[in-house]
């Protein structure tokens, strides 16, 4: 079997490009049909472009922000970073609040306000230098997870993903794609099947679609098939990302991921979280406290802007939901695999995170 992964041909997407005096965001609300970029000349453009999913994925919206901290800084005038910083809040707080449950968000918008605090007259310089050395890791870290992932996954197994993790929600690669792609490649992974990702259609307008620019086939289903599927024996594993791990190993992630991990262990699948450790929050004991973002309800009155619900109905749209860490055999970061997550596991791998 080979181990060697052609990343030229396994990853051919990229989500974010910083131009230079703007960013430019992949407009994932138009993929599969129109692959266009939105460009963003200052860091509220990024915020709004965060919240309306312009942009999505837990490390993806950590990396935006962080380049739209670059962005807000064209607008301040400061000596030193520290006075920077302190003209920054404002935009800070802006990008910040612009999702609620993926921790990357606040990871980075972190990174870049501990830049400041040292920063000297060269602060820009240092900003602009912490906002690439973000995404570059990130794409490190998804090829090194990757190969950690998919070492796992015995020869011919199949797998189902949920929602879309992949070269469009981070820097490239991808974390439960990264480990999908290289399964692939090492011809670990027979099959691939692909949930819908009700409401926003995350798995059946981007996932399948970034697939087949790597050639690689993949299988769409309705999210209720999922149970269905388990029980007919195709697939072995089933491999989602995260927006937020907690010092337990619960694991917040798109809507749909519980009820995947909760059929998973009644019919003997197995459950691979993958996320980089700007996914970890050691600070937030157990999922009780994450805050689970609710989006609009309209996201479930039609698709493709067609109506398919009488008027006056009433409809509750929550877009994640939290995994016990007990229903998850094994949380791959680029620091290692957990088997089985509890406490002391994590606090072993993630202590002083
Ligand atoms: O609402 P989204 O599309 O931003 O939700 C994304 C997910 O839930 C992903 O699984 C998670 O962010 C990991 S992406 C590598």
């Amino acid at each position: 079997m080979s181990t060697a992964i052609d990343y030229a041909r396994y990853d051919r997407v990229r989500p974010i490009r910083w131009a230079g005096d703007a960013l430019e965001l992949l407009d994932q609300r138009k993929l599969p049909f129109a692959v266009e970029y939105v460009r963003c000349a200052d860091s509220a453009a990024v915020a709004e472009a965060i919240a309306n999913l312009t942009v999505r994925g837990a490390p993806a919206i950590g990396i935006a922000a962080g380049w739209g901290t670059v962005l807000a800084a064209r607008d301040v005038q400061a000596t030193d970073g520290a006075a920077a910083l302190e003209q920054l809040q404002p935009a800070l707080q802006a990008l910040n609040a612009s999702r609620p449950t993926a921790v990357n968000l606040a990871w980075a918008l972190a990174r870049m306000r501990k830049v400041l605090t040292t920063a000297g007259a060269d602060w820009r310089e240092s900003l602009l230098c912490e906002a690439q050395v973000i995404a570059d890791e990130d794409l490190a870290a998804n090829r090194r997870m990757g190969e950690l992932g998919a070492a796992l996954i015995e020869p011919g197994s199949g797998v189902l993903t949920h929602c879309n993790t992949g070269s469009l929600a981070t820097a490239g690669f991808g974390t439960a794609l990264g480990v999908i792609r290289a399964g692939v490649a090492q011809g670990r992974i027979g099959r691939v099947f692909a949930g819908e990702t009700r409401p926003w259609l995350q798995g059946a307008r981007l996932t399948v679609w970034e697939l087949q620019q790597d050639g690689i086939d993949a299988t769409l289903i309705a999210d209720s098939a999922a149970a269905h599927l388990m029980k007919t024996g195709a697939v072995q594993w089933v491999i989602v990302g995260a927006d937020r791990i907690c010092a337990n190993g619960d694991s917040a992630n798109k809507i749909g991921t519980y009820s995947l991990a909760i059929a998973a262990r009644h019919h003997g699948v197995k459950v691979m979280v993958v996320a980089p450790s700007s996914t970890v929050d050691m600070q937030t004991t157990s999922g009780e406290a994450i805050e689970i973002e609710q989006r609009d309800p309209g996201e479930l009155f039609g698709i493709g802007g067609v109506r398919t619900v009488a008027e006056g109905i009433h409809a509750w749209n929550p877009v994640f939901d939290v995994t016990p860490g007990e229903l998850i055999d094994a949380i791959v970061s680029e620091r290692g695999v957990i088997e089985r997550p509890d406490r002391a596991a994590m606090q072993t791998m993630f202590a002083g995170h």
